[in-house]
């Protein structure tokens, strides 16, 4: 593991000590989880990109590496520590950090111009939302996707897909057995 690697998961850890509800895991996700994420996302197409939950940015750095030189990225990210580390780590225009909630997506697209978007990863702890708050990510999602858009995000859980059901029309379900802990990747249409 290299040094900034290293510093990287230390910086989440103490982030995630201080605040475990909100962070929702101890280390970033692994290689095995961003790569079953980012398998269904059509870079060649995508223009509009954003992350829900960002934290140190390990998913947005390889959505970076993929996107197209015209594409534009919105991060969400509620943690005031890990906004700061995105700002003074990721120096790219294509790139915009949002300090808030994923809930306020509608407001957000609005201002920055973008009426619909491509694609939505989230790595969001959705067992730790508010009902609420959870409520108010799917219908923001779903309202600002795409026809041929997907909202790609995972959850440790297997039974998320009811949930789903009621927001989107197409859910697929992988397994990512080799993260820690397993978890399960949701792809879903409208
Ligand atoms: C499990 S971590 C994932 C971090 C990183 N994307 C990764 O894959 O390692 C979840 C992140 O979501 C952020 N978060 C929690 N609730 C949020 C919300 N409502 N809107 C935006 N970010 C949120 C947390 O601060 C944390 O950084």
């Amino acid at each position: 593991m290299v040094e900034h690697e290293i510093k990287e998961r230390l910086i989440f850890l103490r982030t995630f000590l201080k605040n475990p509800k909100e962070v929702g895991s101890i280390t970033p996700s692994s290689r095995f989880l961003q790569e079953s994420m980012l398998r269904h996302v059509d870079f060649r197409k995508a223009r509009h990109i954003v992350e829900y939950g960002a934290g140190t940015g390990i998913l947005t750095r390889e959505i970076l590496k993929h996107a197209r030189p015209d594409a534009r990225i919105l991060c969400f990210e509620t943690n005031r520590k890990f906004c700061r580390y995105l700002k003074n780590h990721f120096n790219d225009m294509r790139l915009t950090i949002i300090n808030d909630s994923a809930e306020n997506i509608s407001q957000h697209l609005h201002r920055h111009n973008m009426l619909s978007i491509d694609y939505a990863l989230s790595s969001l702890p959705f067992s730790n939302l508010a009902e609420s708050e959870k409520a108010r990510i799917m219908q923001g999602t779903r309202a600002a996707l795409a026809r041929s858009g997907s909202f790609i995000l995972y959850k440790y859980t297997v039974n998320f897909r009811q949930y789903l059901k009621y927001y989107f029309r197409r859910i697929s379900r992988i397994f990512v057995p080799l993260n820690l802990p397993p978890t399960f990747v949701y792809i879903c249409q409208k």
